[in-house]
């Protein structure tokens, strides 16, 4: 682990307005659907995150050319040359968003060699949604550790019905990338239907897929021979959104996110109305924060449910609201990490297996912590700001792969912190 740091001070109520950035978790599939294509494509809205670069290292290793203007978030892959479907285990390592060029190069090449990924140890995160899904589209599944071989050999009409039973988000990104280039006619039951899921699909449709989505979470893909090249401008990242909010939750005051998409964040939304602070969505999300917050309670689940991302920076405004809260995780089974940190700067936490019982306490006190996930980092740095005296978060590395420059927006607002 590096030596890197976030040093984080108590702060006074953030006030301005702010723009989040483009959502990670849309750009990372987006980034390995566009394998499906052989033309020159442009994306725009890319955060200048590590897991971003990561998705670059990946894509230019197969053979891709890319252009990357950081300073404006856009992107030029030209995927033309692509030529190998072979993925090093030292670039699966680094993310897990890596397992998504599996369904791409598979319906590129009609065969892929990717390793086990990697990414934040929430949890066991097994893939066996998504080879199970492959193999019952026909696909071949060699496991020779850390590599999986995967291999299409039918080349006649085949129709799938693949029930998912649960809906992931990565399974659901992955067979729909095969089953756009398959022949035939595929349908995904149970699909997961995140908002970056959609903005990912609209990807899929612009260049040429033919998909519907039906309700209540069908997707029904059939193939086309070919795909074309895409312009595309990625959704701002509503977790990016709810971290800053929270951040003004917990610090007072009152903050606009200028571009944020308040119909993605319902429940959350609602959650934070029932802590007592003010919402408005008419153009963008103002948030105005109450001096005394209540507690509540909640629990994650797939969308539109509350968001498992949002959960750990949630947990933080519930460590110094009045009263108790029951918060709990259903998504991942490892995903209460954060605590153990937040115990230490003096938050009143009781785990109970995937549950979480807060007392909220009037100040937390700033002390050395570390990051252990992507959205551990951010419940770290707002518990920062509201605990006495300095907090210093390690394990940053974290906060680099999921957020482009987060501290730079969270520091226009007023808060206190410094690399
Ligand atoms: C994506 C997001 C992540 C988010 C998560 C849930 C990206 C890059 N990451 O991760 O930020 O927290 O969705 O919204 O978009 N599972 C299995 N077998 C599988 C696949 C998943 O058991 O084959 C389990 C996982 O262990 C987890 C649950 O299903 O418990 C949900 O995982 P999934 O929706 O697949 O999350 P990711 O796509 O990894």
């Amino acid at each position: 682990m590096s030596n890197e740091y976030i040093l984080v001070k108590q702060s006074k109520p953030l006030y301005g307005t702010v723009k989040a950035s483009g959502a990670k978790n849309a750009a990372l599939p987006i980034m390995a659907a566009l394998i499906l294509n052989s033309g020159k494509n442009v994306l725009k809205n890319i955060p200048n995150s590590t897991d971003v670069k990561q998705m670059i290292k990946l894509l230019e290793d197969l053979g891709a050319k890319i252009f990357f203007d950081t300073k404006n978030n856009y992107l030029e892959v030209d995927t033309s040359e692509i030529n190998n479907f072979e993925v090093k285990s030292e670039i699966m390592n680094k993310m897990r968003a890596s397992i998504l060029v599996m369904g791409s190069l598979l319906a590129r090449f009609n065969k892929a060699k990717v390793a086990m990924p990697g990414g934040c140890l929430i949890g066991a995160r097994p893939i066996d949604f998504h080879l199970k899904g492959f193999l019952k589209m026909g696909v071949n599944v060699k496991e020779q550790i850390p590599f999986f071989d995967v291999t299409f050999m039918n080349k006649g009409v085949v129709n799938n019905k693949i029930i998912l039973e649960y809906p992931s988000v990565g399974a659901t990104e992955n067979l729909a990338m095969f089953a756009c280039l398959k022949k035939g006619r595929t349908i995904i039951i149970n699909a997961a239907l995140e908002p970056e899921v959609l903005d990912f699909l609209d990807v899929l449709k612009k260049m040429g897929a033919q998909i519907n989505i039906k309700l209540p979470a069908t997707i029904e893909i059939i193939g086309v021979e070919k795909l074309n090249s895409v312009e595309h401008e990625i959704i701002p990242d509503r977790l990016e959104v709810g971290t800053l909010l929270l951040a003004c939750a917990v610090c007072k005051g009152e903050i606009h996110v200028e571009n944020a998409q308040s119909e993605q964040m319902d429940v959350f939304l609602e959650k934070l109305k029932e802590m007592g602070h003010e919402v408005e969505c008419n153009d963008g999300i103002k948030l105005k924060a109450t001096d005394l917050p209540v507690a509540v309670g909640f629990k994650t689940g797939p969308h539109p449910g509350f968001p498992t991302d949002l959960q750990a920076p949630m947990l933080v405004a519930q460590c110094v609201a009045n009263g108790r809260s029951i918060i709990e995780e259903t998504v991942f089974e490892n995903r209460l990490m954060h605590t153990i940190e937040l115990q230490k700067m003096g938050a009143q936490i009781k785990i109970y297996g995937n549950k979480a019982q807060v007392n909220g306490v009037e100040y937390l006190y700033g002390t050395e912590v570390i990051a252990t996930d992507i959205r551990a980092s951010a419940a770290l740095v707002i518990s920062g700001l509201v605990a006495k005296g300095e907090t210093k978060i390690l394990g940053i590395h974290h906060w680099k792969r999921g957020y482009d420059k987060l501290e730079e927006k969270l520091k226009k607002l007023g808060a206190n912190i410094s690399f």
